[in-house]
């Protein structure tokens, strides 16, 4: 039996003590979509990994895991939607004393997958994470970004309808983080796998989702597409997730911002097409000087760029600045003087 890929929560609840860990949460994840779910620590990540694969149940609400109410099954009703929900977890988990290839073939193994069979899929699935060659290596021997590969082949291995990513990239460097994700976004592509990457990191859902819920104490504060949740978060939580995104001013520069100065100082916020407006040229018509740029950096979001930069606007007048703010704000751009330097910074 083939079932439809997608999860669903509808109101579920689970109390441990005051506050509880997850309050009326409804969520659902879209066949074959990548969804981000961030949240802080304690915010009920893990706590919502365990409704979702049945190792936990919630004391009230519904779970849907691929079309199927999982809610009030037993262990045993559990164990072949289990089989079907692929996991992948921080610290890869993997079976020191078995090689690579033992590794991945294990679910196989428990499934009861015939021998031969079991080595052919073996060798399809190493070669779809890129380690064909270390396929009778042991996992000290890998690099952690080498390890999480493995962790998705054995993922991978039983044909899951859904992968949840439980921190996968958090104990990586940003470059490997990068691979991996490129990785997960290829399997996404190729199998059409639904999945649901559960992370405190925006960066890994900028990287990758292209829908994202936000969790704080238990509750889904806030949820949308990623461009527009990034380009304009609402909730407080959800702003302060996304400023980690943004270039902030290095220290030595912000030790020189004073109240008066030469040149006003501002800070503008791109998001979406906006970026790609002839904001700069603009800015030195009005101020006769084209702003110097100070710092600040541009990210892709879902193909759109998106960033922030800091500028100095080559003139301190009042009159200038109030119609660079003016002509400016139609443009959708969010601008905000932040005070003054001195021309030679
Ligand atoms: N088995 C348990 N018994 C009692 N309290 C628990 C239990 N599991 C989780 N909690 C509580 O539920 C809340 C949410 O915990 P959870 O582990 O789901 O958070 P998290 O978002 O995964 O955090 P982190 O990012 O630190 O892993 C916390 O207040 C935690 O103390
Ligand atoms: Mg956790």
């Amino acid at each position: 039996m083939t079932l439809p890929p997608s999860v669903a929560l509808a109101s579920a609840s689970r109390q441990f003590g005051t506050p509880p860990a997850l309050r009326d949460i409804s969520l659902t994840v879209p066949q074959g979509e990548i969804v981000g779910l961030i949240g802080r620590s304690g915010a009920g990540k893990s706590t919502l990994i365990r409704v979702l694969n049945g190792l936990d149940k919630p004391q009230s609400g519904r779970v849907v895991i691929a079309g199927q109410d999982i809610t009030d099954l037993t262990e045993t009703q559990l164990q072949p939607i289990r089989r079907r929900i692929g996991m992948i977890f921080q610290h890869f988990n993997l079976l020191s004393a078995k090689t690579v290839a033992e590794n991945v073939a294990l679910p196989l193994k428990i499934a009861g997958v015939p021998a031969p069979e079991r080595a052919a899929r073996v060798a399809e699935l190493l070669d779809l994470v890129g380690l064909a060659d270390k396929a009778g290596a042991y996992p000290s021997a890998l690099s952690g970004g080498q390890k999480q590969r493995v962790g998705i082949a054995r993922a991978l291995a039983p044909r899951p309808v859904l992968l949840l990513s439980d921190e996968a990239t958090s104990a990586l460097d940003p470059e490997t983080t990068g691979a991996i994700l490129d990785l997960l976004q290829k399997v996404n592509r190729d199998l059409g796998l639904t999945i649901l990457m559960i992370t405190h990191e925006i960066e890994v859902v900028r990287q990758i989702a292209t829908r994202v819920v936000v969790l704080d104490q238990g509750a889904v504060v806030e949820e949308g597409p990623v461009a527009r949740l990034l380009a304009s978060p609402r909730h407080a939580v959800t702003r302060a997730l996304v400023r980690g995104l943004s270039p902030t001013l290095p220290a030595d520069l912000a030790a020189r911002v004073s109240p008066q100065g030469d040149q006003a100082l501002v800070r503008i916020d791109l998001a979406g097409p906006s970026a790609r407006l002839p904001i700069l040229a603009r800015i030195a018509e009005i101020t006769g000087t084209p702003p110097r740029l100070l710092h600040g950096g541009l990210n892709d979001v879902q193909g759109q760029p998106y960033g922030r930069l800091f500028l100095a606007l080559g003139t301190a007048d009042p009159d200038r600045i109030a119609r660079v703010l003016h002509d400016l704000s139609p443009m959708s751009v969010d601008l905000e003087v932040l005070g003054h330097v001195p021309s030679d910074v």
